[in-house]
C-alpha cells in the first residue's frame, strides 16, 4: 500500500504534489518523492522518512516543471532509503507504482543481461527500464507503457512521466486503486480521493487493465483491449477526513473491511502452487539448519502475541517442531534457555515495541537465529533480524489490531508449511492442499464480513453489559483471548479470554444471568467441538447468555444458543482467521454504540516503544 499523486496543468506541480501526498500518507510514510519535467528535463527529489523530509528538500531544490508525479512508501521490496524510494528513473523515464510485481526478479536477470544497471532494491524499477526499452524501439510512451505491463506479473497502479514527452501523464491499474480528478484546464491522478479534494470533486474511477493519458486538456482512457472507454464521473461530496477513511465512520471499521485485500496482499508472489512451496523473500535458512532445529520460539506483546499462539498450533502440527510462545515483557526478565539450534520469532506489527524487540535481542545474543514477522520494512525489528517475513497488511492506523492480526495468522500458517516441507514433515501433496486452502482465506473473509448486520444486533443487545467472556478451545482459545483484548480496549468492558476447559477451574464462578459468554464453535475435532458444547450447556445452566459463533451449517448449537453469529466452514488451523473477524465487528459496534474514541482508545498507543 502506497500513495501516488499526478498532476497536469499550468502551476508549479511539485507543491500540489507534496500537499496531495500529505493526504496520502495514511497509506504508507516510510519514504517519499516527486518527479517533475520542465523543458525535457527530468527532476527527481526523494527523501527516506516522514513526508516533512521531503518538503523541505522541495523548499530548498524548487524543481520546476508543470507537470509531475509523486509518491509516498509503504516499503514491501527494499528498506526504506532515498536510493528506494520512489519515483524510479531511467533514462529520462519516472515511475511511482504501488503493488507488488512477482516476476521482477526474472525481469531484472534479463534486463541486466541486455546491459542495465539497477540503483534500488525495489521491484518497481523495473517498469522505468522496461518502458524506456519500449521507448527506445519506437514506440510512444502509451503504448510503452503498455507494452511493458504485459511482461510484468502481479499487481499495481503506476504513473509514469517521460522528459522527452513532457506534457502527459500515462497511468494504469491492476488490483491496485487509482483515480483520476478532472479539472479546469489541469488534471489529476491519485491514489485515493482525499488527494483531490481541494483541486476538483469531479472523480473517474479507473477500472481493472484501464490505462489513462492525462493532459492539461483532457483524458483518454482505454481499457485492458487498448479500446477507447468512457467511465462515468462521479460527484464526490466527502469531507476530506470521511475520504481518507474511504466512507467508513472510523479506521479500525475501514481496516476490517479491507482484510480480504490485506490477506491477498500478504500471499501473492509467495505460493509455489505447482512445487508446493512457499517463497519468502531474503529466506536464508539451509534445509540442515532448518532440519536441526530443537526448538522455535515466539516473541511477541498483544495482539501479536494471541497470533504466536495460533502460529504454535500451526508450526507443531505441519513442521513437528516444538513451539513456545512467550510474553515478551516476561522472556526478558528470566534467565531463557536459548542456543543456536532455536529459532526466535518476533511478531509486531509496528516493528518497535520495545518489550519484543529487547527480547528478540536476548534471544539472539543468545544464539538463537532471529526471525522477524512485521508490517513495517525497515523497523527495528527488521533490521534486527536475519530475516524479515513482512505481513503486507499496510498501514494500520486504527489503535486496535485488526488486518495486522489476519495477515500475520496466514503469513505463521505459509511458514509452518515452508518449515513442514524442509524438514520433510509434508509432502508436495499435502503442502499443495495447504497452499489451496490459504488462496481461499480472501473470498472467506469476504463472506464472513456479511455477519456485520447479525452482530450488529448482538452488539445492541449487549452494549450495556459490565463483563464478558470468551471461550475457545485449541486454535481458537487465541480467538478467544483477542475477542477479548479487543473489546475490553475500545468498549471498556472488562473482559476475559479462557481456554474452554479452565471455564470450571475458576471462571465459572462469575457466571449468572448478566455475564455474556461468547463460545468461538466451529465444528471441529481438533476444536472440540463437543468439548465446547459442554461449556455451552454448562454456562446455560448456571443462567448466563451464550453467544456462538458457529459453522453456517450447525443446527445444533444454534438450539442452545441465544445468538449466534455463522461463519463459513474452514479447516481447524486456518478458522481462527475467520473466526477472529466477528470478534473485531462486535469490539467496534459495541465501542461505537457506546460512544467511545474507536480508532485513539483512551490510554492506549498504536506503538508502546517505552517499556
Ligand atoms: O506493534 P506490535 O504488534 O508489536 O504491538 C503489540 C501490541 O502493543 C498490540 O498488539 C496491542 O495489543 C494492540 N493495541 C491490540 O489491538
Amino acid at each position: 500500500m502506497c500513495g501516488i499523486v499526478g498532476y497536469v496543468g499550468d502551476k508549479e506541480s511539485a507543491p500540489i504534489l507534496v500537499s496531495g501526498l500529505k493526504k496520502l500518507e495514511y497509506r504508507g510514510y516510510d519514504s517519499a518523492g516527486v518527479a517533475v519535467v520542465s523543458r525535457n528535463t527530468l527532476n527527481v527529489v526523494r527523501a527516506t522518512g516522514k513526508l516533512r523530509n521531503l518538503e523541505n528538500r522541495v523548499s530548498q531544490e524548487e524543481p520546476k516543471g508543470t507537470i509531475g508525479i509523486g509518491h509516498t512508501r509503504w516499503a514491501t521490496h527494499g528498506r526504506p532509503s532515498d536510493e528506494n524510494a520512489h519515483p524510479h528513473s531511467y533514462k529520462g523515464v519516472a515511475v511511482v507504482h504501488n503493488g507488488i510485481i512477482e516476476n521482477h526478479l526474472a525481469l531484472k536477470a534479463e534486463l541486466r543481461a541486455r546491459g542495465h544497471h539497477f540503483s534500488s532494491e525495489t521491484d518497481t524499477e523495473v517498469f522505468a527500464h522496461l518502458i524506456s526499452d519500449e521507448l527506445d524501439s519506437g514506440r510512444d510512451l502509451p503504448e510503452a507503457v503498455r507494452q511493458a505491463i504485459k511482461q510484468v506479473k502481479g499487481t499495481y497502479a503506476l504513473a509514469v512521466v517521460c522528459s522527452s514527452d513532457p506534457n502527459r501523464i500515462v497511468c494504469t491499474k491492476d488490483a491496485s486503486p487509482m483515480v483520476l480528478g478532472l479539472g479546469e484546464g489541469q488534471n489529476f491522478v491519485a491514489s485515493d480521493v482525499p488527494a483531490l479534494l481541494e483541486h476538483t470533486r469531479d472523480i473517474v474511477y479507473m477500472e481493472e487493465g484501464d490505462l489513462a493519458v492525462v493532459t492539461a486538456q483532457g483524458v483518454a482512457l482505454y481499457n485492458r483491449q487498448g479500446q477507447l472507454v468512457n467511465r462515468p464521473t462521479r460527484r464526490i461530496d466527502w469531507t476530506p477526513m470521511m475520504a481518507e477513511k474511504g466512507g467508513h465512520k472510523h479506521f479500525m471499521h475501514k481496516e476490517i473491511w479491507e482484510q480480504p485485500r490485506a490477506v491477498a496482499d500478504t500471499l501473492r508472489g509467495r505460493m509455489l502452487l505447482s512445487e508446493g512451496d512457499v517463497h519468502f523473500e531474503g529466506w536464508s535458512l539451509s534445509p540442515e539448519k532448518v532440519r536441526a532445529l530443537s526448538k522455535v520460539t515466539i516473541l511477541a506483546c498483544g495482539t501479536s502475541w494471541h497470533s504466536g499462539i495460533a502460529g504454535k498450533h500451526m508450526i507443531e502440527s505441519l513442521a513437528r517442531i516444538p513451539v513456545e510462545v512467550e510474553l515478551a515483557s516476561e522472556f526478558r526478565y528470566r534467565d531463557p534457555i536459548v542456543d543456536s539450534t532455536h529459532l526466535a520469532i518476533a511478531i509486531s506489527q509496528s516493528g518497535e515495541t520495545a518489550d519484543t524487540l529487547a527480547a528478540f535481542k536476548e534471544a539472539k545474543g543468545r544464539g538463537a537465529t532471529a526471525m522477524a514477522i512485521c508490517n513495517v520494512m525497515g523497523s527495528a525489528m527488521t533490521r534486527e533480524a536475519d530475516i524479515s517475513v513482512l505481513t503486507n497488511a499496510g498501514p494500520e492506523i486504527g489503535v486496535a489490531s485488526t488486518k495486522a492480526f489476519t495477515t500475520q495468522l496466514v503469513t505463521l500458517y505459509m511458514l509452518a508449511v515452508k518449515l513442514g516441507r524442509m524438514r520433510g514433515t509434508l509432502t508436495v501433496q499435502q503442502a499443495q492442499e495447504h497452499l489451496t486452502r490459504l488462496t481461499e482465506v480472501p473470498k472467506m473473509i469476504e463472506e464472513v464480513l456479511k455477519c456485520e448486520t447479525s452482530v450488529k444486533r448482538v452488539a445492541r443487545d449487549f452494549m450495556s453489559s459490565q463483563d464478558f467472556l470468551f471461550l475457545g478451545r485449541g486454535p481458537m482459545h487465541p480467538v478467544a483471548l483477542e475477542g477479548a483484548l479487543k473489546l475490553k480496549e475500545i468498549s471498556y468492558i472488562h473482559a476475559e479470554g479462557y481456554a474452554g476447559g479452565e471455564m470450571k477451574h475458576g471462571p465459572i464462578a462469575l457466571i449468572d444471568e448478566k455475564m455474556p459468554v461468547v463460545v468461538i464453535a466451529p465444528k471441529q475435532p481438533h476444536v472440540a467441538y463437543e468439548k465446547i458444547i459442554g461449556n455451552i450447556e454448562e454456562v446455560r445452566a448456571r443462567g448466563g447468555k451464550v453467544i456462538a459463533i458457529i459453522d453456517e451449517d450447525d443446527t445444533h448449537v444454534a438450539s442452545l444458543a441465544d445468538d449466534v453469529i455463522r461463519i463459513p466452514p474452514a479447516c481447524a488451523l486456518l478458522a481462527p482467521v475467520v473466526a477472529t473477524i466477528p470478534l473485531q465487528l462486535l469490539a467496534y459496534h459495541v465501542a461505537e454504540m457506546r460512544g467511545n474514541d474507536v480508532d485513539q482508545p483512551r490510554n492506549l498507543a498504536k506503538s508502546v516503544t517505552v517499556e
